[in-house]
Order: C-alpha cells, then sequence, then structure tokens
C-alpha cells in the first residue's frame, strides 16, 4: 500500500498525506512527497505502458483508479548526427510532445488531478504560460471536474484554442505567468476550487518525475551523463533529480556511477535561474520585463528557484540562457535532422547545447539527453 507524508522542502514541516495541502504555512516554500517505502525490487512496475507504471513509487492509495489518457511512455530518440554536430558519444531526444495536449505537462497533471478528485475538491483553477493550461482542461474533462485557466494574452492561439476545446473556462489577463498567478489565487480563495500552481500544489512534480524515471528505464536502469532541460517553473528538473535520488536509494541504479549533470536552458529574455546560477545563488531574483517566444519559459520568479539551483549544483550542472534566435534555429535543426516537431522550448534546450560544446562544457565521452518538452504544432499562427 503506497503511503506517504508532505515534507517542506525548506523547513521540513510535515502534514500527513491526505491533507489538503498547498504551500508550507511555516515558511511559504513547497511540500515534497516523501514516500514511506520505497521498493528494493524493480518487480513492482506495473504491466502497463504509461507513466503509471511506476505507480509503486507515485502517490496513489491502493484499489485507486488514476485520472489517466495515456501519458508518459515517450519516445527516446537517438541522433548520431546531432551527436556528430555536438562532438558528444551519444545525443538522444527525449519527444514529450507526444504526450496528451502535446506537452510533458500532462504527466503532471494526471498525478495532480487525481489527488484532487480523491480529495473531493469542487473545481480546479491554474495560471499557466499555455501548456499546463491544456493539460489541466484534459484531465479535468477526464474527471469531469470543473476547471478555470488563467493565461497570458500573448499564450499562443494553438494552446488557448485546446484550453476551449476541452470545456475548460479561460480567462486570458495581460502580462505574464505571475499576473495570471495573482487572479488564480483570489478566485481560488473566493470560489474554493483548489490551485493547482506549479508547486503550490505537491503532486504535479511527482508526475514529472517520471520523466526521470523512464529515461532510466529506456537506457536499461543507467543513466546518460547530462541532461539538458528547458526550465521554466522547474517543475520538470526538481521532479527528475527527486526521482534519480529515490532510484539511488532504492538501489535500482549501479551506485558507482555518477548521476548526471543536469543544465538549465532558458530564453536570455527571461533567464533568472541562469543568472542566480552565474552569481553562485541559492535564490533567484525575479526578471524585469520577460520575454520570450518559448513561453514555457516566461516564467521571471519561479517559486521552486531554490530547489532547480540546488538540483543544478548538487548535480555540478551548468545553465545558460540563448537568444531568440538561436531557439528559433535550434528548433528548426531538430525538426530537419530528425523529424521531430520541437517546440521552441525543446529547440531552446538543443542550441543550449551547442552553447555548452562551444564552451567545452560537453566533452567527446559526454552522452547527451535533450528534453523536448512539447510538440510544435500548437504554437503556429
Ligand atoms: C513546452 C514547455 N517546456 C518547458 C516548460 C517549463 O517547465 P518547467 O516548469 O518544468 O520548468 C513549459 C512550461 O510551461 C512548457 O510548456
Amino acid at each position: 500500500m503506497n503511503s506517504w507524508t508532505l515534507e517542506c522542502s525548506a523547513c521540513r514541516h510535515t502534514e500527513p498525506g491526505d491533507a489538503l495541502a498547498t504551500v508550507c504555512p511555516s515558511c511559504g516554500q513547497p511540500y515534497l512527497v516523501r514516500l514511506a517505502e520505497l521498493p528494493a525490487s524493480r518487480d513492482v512496475l506495473r504491466d502497463r505502458w504509461d507513466m503509471w507504471r511506476y505507480a509503486a513509487l507515485l502517490p496513489l492509495c491502493d484499489g485507486e483508479t488514476p485520472v489517466s489518457l495515456g501519458e508518459g511512455a515517450t519516445p527516446l530518440l537517438e541522433s548520431p548526427e546531432l551527436a556528430r554536430a555536438l562532438g558528444v558519444a551519444r545525443l538522444w531526444i527525449k519527444d514529450e510532445g507526444l504526450n496528451p495536449t502535446g506537452s510533458f505537462k500532462a504527466r503532471g497533471m494526471s498525478a495532480a488531478v487525481t489527488r484532487a478528485k480523491a480529495l473531493g475538491v469542487p473545481g480546479l483553477v491554474v495560471p499557466t504560460a499555455g501548456n499546463a493550461g491544456a493539460a489541466l482542461a484534459a484531465y479535468g474533462a477526464a474527471a469531469r471536474m470543473p476547471v478555470r485557466v488563467y493565461a497570458p494574452d500573448t499564450t499562443p492561439r494553438g494552446i488557448l484554442a485546446t484550453i476551449r476545446t476541452l470545456g475548460a473556462d479561460l480567462h486570458t489577463v495581460p502580462g505574464h505567468i505571475g499576473d495570471a498567478g495573482a487572479k488564480a489565487r483570489a478566485f481560488a480563495a473566493e470560489s474554493g476550487y483548489f490551485d493547482v500552481s506549479t508547486l503550490r500544489e505537491p503532486y504535479r512534480i511527482e508526475g514529472k518525475k517520471t520523466m526521470g524515471l523512464e529515461l532510466a528505464e529506456q537506457l536499461g536502469w543507467r543513466l546518460p551523463s547530462v541532461i539538458v532541460y528547458p526550465t521554466g517553473g522547474g517543475t520538470g528538473m526538481i521532479g527528475m533529480w527527486k526521482g534519480f535520488a529515490e532510484l539511488r536509494e532504492m538501489g535500482w541504479l549501479d551506485p558507482a556511477a555518477p548521476l548526471p549533470r543536469m543544465v538549465t536552458a532558458q530564453a536570455e529574455g527571461c533567464a533568472p535561474i541562469v543568472r542566480a546560477f552565474a552569481e553562485h545563488a541559492d535564490r533567484a531574483r525575479p526578471w524585469e520585463n520577460p520575454t520570450t517566444h518559448a513561453s514555457g519559459l516566461r516564467v521571471p520568479g519561479p517559486l521552486g528557484d531554490r530547489l532547480i539551483l540546488r538540483a543544478l549544483y548538487e548535480s555540478k550542472g551548468a545553465a545558460v540562457a540563448v537568444p531568440e534566435t538561436a531557439i528559433r534555429e535550434g528548433t528548426a535543426r531538430v525538426a530537419r535532422t530528425t523529424g521531430i516537431d520541437a517546440a521552441p522550448e525543446g529547440g531552446c534546450a538543443f542550441a543550449v547545447c551547442q552553447v555548452l560544446a562551444a564552451r567545452s562544457i560537453l566533452s567527446a565521452a559526454d552522452e547527451v539527453v535533450v528534453y523536448n518538452t512539447g510538440s510544435g504544432v500548437a504554437y503556429r499562427e
């Protein structure tokens, strides 16, 4: 039987697993799920091909059916051509664009809506750079729960159309995701809807960690030497790093093998984590006037800044920002050399690989995995 507690990532305050918790009441920092038991044997893996294959490592009670649309089990595609171009041993792209609603956000929302439904909340609200809103709309529909979404009015039109199609009550707001967040919190307070904002809700991280669990399994229970991840709110980075620590603790990975160096990819127009990393800081100052066409990266003040930076420092990783032209070129290069219709966020991650290679941060021995976090389809005008 899976059981867990919620533990504050900063002050260690804990809440029971069945609490309807947002952030820590003592210090305002995010909770992380602590599973009571970490199974030593891989026999616990379920015989199903979606992220719930890893149900034994997820917050799911015995006999409970997850709210699922077949998220996860995404392809890990090797590109010898891009590896050669970068001068590394091997390069794979983990194509998260093939998830329901076209992004990795499906994983987090499957986990979050499963718990919210079990806890009996009357409805769900989220501020979003776009893809999280589309994912919540889909999982809310699957769970037959009402959903309200606040998104910047600059969100790609294709993503806004998906949110409406899936029946969510969409509100566009001037400004960035931080402005949408203020509206979502006010609405949650007046309506009783549960706010599933990044890291104000503890379960999205758990869904995201399956990106890392799945990668390990796809590589035969080992990990690459470098992971490059386009970082906005940071749930993917934080979730994967948590997942790797759990795999280590369970003994599912070779204890002598180092964990990957984690690399944050951001856009020069909104790079709070890159700036904090360069300053060796443990918190990120909010970015003024954030701009980038990679809308998922337009997060000027991520609540999970400490946890993202901790993953980068602990893994001896890096954080690099690239200009808009490099993001466009990176996206086109991935598309034309691999056939993957990458989102600009994935293009940004590949463009960062080119910078890492030019600065000799990548070497001939490196095995690199680049996350393409979304599908390019929704970004077309
Ligand atoms: C396609 C895409 N990539 C990356 C991100 C950033 O995600 P994270 O919160 O995991 O940093 C987002 C967030 O909206 C996104 O939509």
